[in-house]
């Protein structure tokens, strides 16, 4: 596999629904109970499924957050299969988020919940501005370790928006320049 290779998203829908939920319980360890693929199908532009040459080989799924006076993105998954990893198609899942809260425009931050010990995903979302914000003990109920991290990005300073994307090009490679209420464990 190269990075040359065709990356591409596409909708959740009823029909690939099993794919996204198939995606989900290899990636993370932790299930996703049917109120969270319901959901899913209203998400629009915040769930994707990533296409690496016509299969499914990844997935992101986000809400947004109203929480005392925020306005938040919260990212509940974002994931894609091991043999699909370091060729950007996290990065690109990624992209197409801040994009969104980008454009939106009235997003205070963005973040998500990570195990402790999952030090590549914290490398790549620390890649995108991303910091440890809190940790919350004993979060997740049946994994070990139960530990998570908070990973927030803010992305208001004094009411100017902060977010920094990655340029893609035409292959959708990256060009460096710049879970919670659904999860059955929780
Ligand atoms: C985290 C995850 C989504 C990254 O996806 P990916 O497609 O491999 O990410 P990318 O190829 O776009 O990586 C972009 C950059 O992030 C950093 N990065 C990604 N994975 C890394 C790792 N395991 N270790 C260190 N840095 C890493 C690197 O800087 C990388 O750039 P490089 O490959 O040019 O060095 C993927 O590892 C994954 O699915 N993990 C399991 C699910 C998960 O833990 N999700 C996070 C909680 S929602």
């Amino acid at each position: 596999m190269t990075r040359t290779s065709q990356i591409e998203l596409g909708d959740c829908t009823h029909h690939n629904l099993k794919q996204l939920k198939k995606i989900n319980s290899v990636v993370f360890p932790v299930s996703y109970n049917d109120r969270f693929y319901l959901d899913v199908l209203e998400s629009g532009e915040l769930c994707k499924l990533a296409f690496y040459n016509d299969i499914v080989v990844g997935a992101v799924c986000c809400r947004i957050d109203t929480l005392a006076n925020q306005r938040r993105l919260y990212i509940m998954t974002l994931g894609c299969l091991s043999p699909y990893r370091r060729l950007g198609i996290g990065s690109i899942m990624l992209n197409h988020i801040l994009k969104y809260v980008e454009k939106d425009g009235n997003f205070d931050n963005i973040f998500l919940h990570v195990q402790v010990n999952n030090e590549g995903a914290i490398a790549f979302y620390k890649k995108f501005g991303f910091e440890v914000v809190d940790l919350k003990q004993n979060y997740y109920k049946r994994i070990e370790p139960a530990d998570a991290y908070v990973l927030q990005k803010n992305l208001k300073d004094n009411g100017i928006t902060t977010v920094d994307v990655c340029q893609q090009n035409g292959n959708g490679n990256v060009k460096e320049n710049g879970t919670s209420s659904s999860i059955d464990s929780n």
